[in-house]
């Protein structure tokens, strides 16, 4: 019982349906009541204005409803019940010669129809404990709903978390890898900031974008396999050294491969050393069979790179790093996605 409105007050047993009988006529609350008193929650109402609080507050599994009722008609207070109470169910009382009117009922939702004068209670009582049952199920039913909704909210919010923990992982690792590789730290957050860039000006959003922006925080992920005196070595590479420092974005690609929420990331950290002209690794793929996530990282990783100190060599200006990647669109870069950049940045 809602505490809220004394006007809400169901007499009965408690735990029991709820049953509103609203008609003008006292005979029939008085024979109605002494019905259906025994058995649910009643309360007896004379006109429609009187059921809308308890429509609010505490709405009822039956409405036993006078179809003439004077100012506020049944019907009006039948349609408010659809729209206030959907799971209320409502038995129209009338009479023979406004038989039609009752049907319309019917079509507007009623459950059921009485006629007046009553002559079998027990008919009228048998009506009422169906429609309530009916109430009492679907409202079961909406619960029931509730609760998988609630539970699939909080699969999801899980999903979530432990997406952000494994990203918090990886995002650790790559703090190791740069702790490690003086010489590149911060290169996967500016590799991210730039792809970010170009990735909004060649239309990413969402999801797309969320994927591209992750992939180039962590396309060096596998450097963490590779061995630091070779990571930084101040000479020029031998063969040897180059080939394992080749494999890199297989490791990364593995590692994040174990991970399900980012399988979409594994062939865009394999592919960030592809070149447009199949003259990259570690697959040797050219054009459009490189993930265009994996071209959009691969201009911005080289931006990076000779903007930065290198164990090997000092760090050459914005505009010498622009001209290279001039000059490697078509051959190293996609030449639209260098296009973009140069378009952003020169
Ligand atoms: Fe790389």
């Amino acid at each position: 019982m809602d505490q809220k409105s004394d006007s809400v007050q169901y007499k009965g047993n408690a735990g029991s349906y709820r049953v509103l009988v609203v008609d003008d006529e006292e005979v029939v609350r008085l024979v109605l009541g002494e019905l259906l008193q025994p058995e649910f929650l009643l309360a007896l109402l004379p006109d429609a204005e009187s059921a809308v609080p308890f429509l609010l507050h505490a709405p009822p599994h039956v409405i036993v409803l006078d179809k003439n009722l004077p100012g506020f008609s049944g019907l009006e207070l039948l349609q408010q019940v659809k729209a206030l109470s959907p799971l209320t169910e409502v038995i129209i009382i009338t009479g023979y010669a406004s038989l039609d009117s009752a049907l319309e009922a019917l079509r507007l939702g009623a459950y059921d129809y009485l006629l007046k004068p009553f002559d079998n209670l027990d008919i009228i009582l048998e009506k009422v404990r169906r429609a309530a049952e009916k109430a009492e199920l679907a409202h079961e039913r909406q619960s029931l709903l509730e609760q998988v909704l609630a539970s699939n909210r909080e699969l999801q919010l899980a999903h979530e978390m432990l997406k952000r923990s494994y990203l918090q992982t990886l995002s650790s690792m790559i703090s190791a890898l740069e702790a490690r590789d003086s010489y590149t730290r911060g290169h996967s957050d500016r590799v991210a900031a730039l792809s970010e860039k170009l990735g909004l000006a060649m239309g990413y959003q969402n999801e797309k974008l969320k994927t591209l922006v992750d992939a180039a925080r962590l396309h060096d992920l596998g450097k963490i396999g590779i061995r630091e005196e070779v990571l930084n070595k101040k000479s020029r590479l031998t063969d040897q050294e180059y080939e394992h420092i080749k494999r890199h974005p297989d490791i990364g690609a593995d590692i994040v491969a174990h991970i399900e929420a980012y399988q979409q990331l594994v062939p865009i950290i394999r592919h960030h050393h592809e070149r447009f002209d199949g003259l990259g690794y570690p697959q040797k793929l050219r054009g459009e069979q490189i993930p265009h996530a994996a071209r959009i990282i691969a201009v911005a990783d080289t931006y990076d790179a000779i903007t930065s100190t290198r164990p090997y060599r000092q760090p050459r200006t914005p505009g010498e790093s622009l001209k290279v990647i001039r000059e490697e669109a078509g051959r190293q870069f996609d030449p639209q996605v260098a296009a973009v950049f140069l378009r952003l940045f020169q």
